[in-house]
């Protein structure tokens, strides 16, 4: 278990905050949600039309959240879900907010079957002085095996003992 170690994430209906608890469960540190000061609509159709929006404009939306110790945070995991194949503009306004050079982000992310998409590479672009590992991806909130893949990632990645 690590003292250094962040999971963040932003979720809108459930399925990266439960993605979000497996992980921290398993390598401990801090888990923190991301809450936009103004936040999503909960209707479906609302929430997908201003995060088209959102994306095609560029905006990053002002975080509630706050992260005053960040320099302590070695290792960050960092989950969106999957919006218009891209990550949700909290994740980027968060990713965008801190200095993350020298930091290992580690990207978690689910979608609703679009996969991976462009999330990988927007966490990259956004984070270019940081060591950005590979992802764990899940469909919804993922599978009946979605303890056992996480536990194999993060092994795989060297995060955690097997
Ligand atoms: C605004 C919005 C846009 C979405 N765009 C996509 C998409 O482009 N591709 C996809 O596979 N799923 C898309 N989804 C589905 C979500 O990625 C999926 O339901 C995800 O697991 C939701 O995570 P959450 O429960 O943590 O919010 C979208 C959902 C919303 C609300």
């Amino acid at each position: 278990m690590r003292t250094d170690t962040l999971v963040v994430y932003y979720s809108h209906s459930g399925n990266t905050e439960k993605i979000a608890r497996i992980i921290h469960a398993k390598v401990g540190g801090m888990l923190q949600a991301l809450q936009p000061v103004t936040p999503y609509p909960q209707v479906y159709r609302a929430v997908v039309d201003q995060a088209k929006q959102e994306i095609q404009a560029g905006y990053l939306p002002p975080l509630l959240t706050k992260i005053p110790d960040i320099v302590g945070y070695n290792t960050l995991f960092v989950g969106s879900p999957n919006w218009w194949s891209t990550i949700a503009p909290p994740v980027a306004a968060f990713l965008s907010a801190y200095d993350m050079a020298g930091k290992t982000i580690v990207p978690f992310f689910t979608h609703g079957g679009g996969g991976l998409a462009g999330m990988q590479k927007e966490v990259i672009r956004l984070c270019p002085n940081a060591s950005v590992l590979s992802s764990y991806t899940a469909h919804a909130g993922g599978g009946r095996d979605v303890e056992t893949e996480i536990a194999e990632w993060l092994v795989g990645l060297g995060l955690v003992n097997d």
